[in-house]
């Protein structure tokens, strides 16, 4: 497979625009997969706000907010059950893009599986509920094309305005894994293989 084109962002943060091009149909169906198991849930931050964006995990853990706070389950509170296995072709994708990047051997042990409809959005934040910031993130889009903000190290810096469409994947590791991002509420739209959505996969090595 070629390359994909490769842009760096800031040192440690690299886009891959439309690396899971390949298999963004394939990535789609394991979504439809998790979420038979897994149902999409708006969650709570601790501070008792409803997010917007509708989450689900997949791997050995998944991520969680409640008024308990921000972290990693090994199991889905909606059901009590562990959540649904890390799809193969998630894996795969996010460990060619990882290395891609400069982050050989990442070993994701978990999935955020986010879905954005029209006005939905994310504020700024740092991913800081892992074990290891040795490890990067992974991070792919699929759908509507969404407006994501690429920061500094603390909440008041600059940041960088990154389009991402369909299939593009951006990783985030080494001197850059907690700059702080976020993403700018969702334009109406329709996309050929989504419809009027957009997803993006985070993965993570959470343990
Ligand atoms: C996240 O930071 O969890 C989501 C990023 C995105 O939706 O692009
Ligand atoms: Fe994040």
């Amino acid at each position: 497979m070629a390359e994909p084109p490769r842009e760096e962002l800031v040192p440690g943060a690299v886009l891959l625009r439309r690396a899971a091009l390949p298999v963004a149909a394939e990535l789609l169906q394991c979504i439809d997969e998790v979420v038979l198991q897994a149902p999409f849930r708006h969650m709570h931050t601790p501070g008792g706000h409803r997010m917007s964006v509708a989450m689900t995990n997949c791997g050995a853990c998944g991520w969680i907010t409640d008024a308990s706070g921000y972290r990693y389950s090994e199991v889905d509170p909606e059901t009590g059950e562990p959540w649904p296995a890390l799809p193969a072709a998630f894996l795969t994708v996010a460990t060619s893009a990882a290395s891609n990047a400069g982050f050989a051997g990442f070993q994701p042990d978990a999935c955020l599986v986010n879905c954005y409809v029209p006005g939905a959005r994310m504020t700024l934040h740092q991913d800081r509920n892992e074990a290891d910031f040795e490890q990067p993130i992974v991070s792919i889009s699929l759908g509507l094309p969404a407006d994501f903000q690429f920061g500094g190290l603390l909440r008041s810096d600059p940041v960088r305005r990154v389009r991402l469409g369909h299939g593009d994947v951006v990783v985030w590791g080494g001197p850059a894994r907690l700059r702080f991002h976020g993403v700018l509420p969702l334009k109406d739209g329709k996309h050929a293989a989504t419809g009027c959505v957009r997803y993006n996969l985070t993965l993570r090595t959470a343990r």
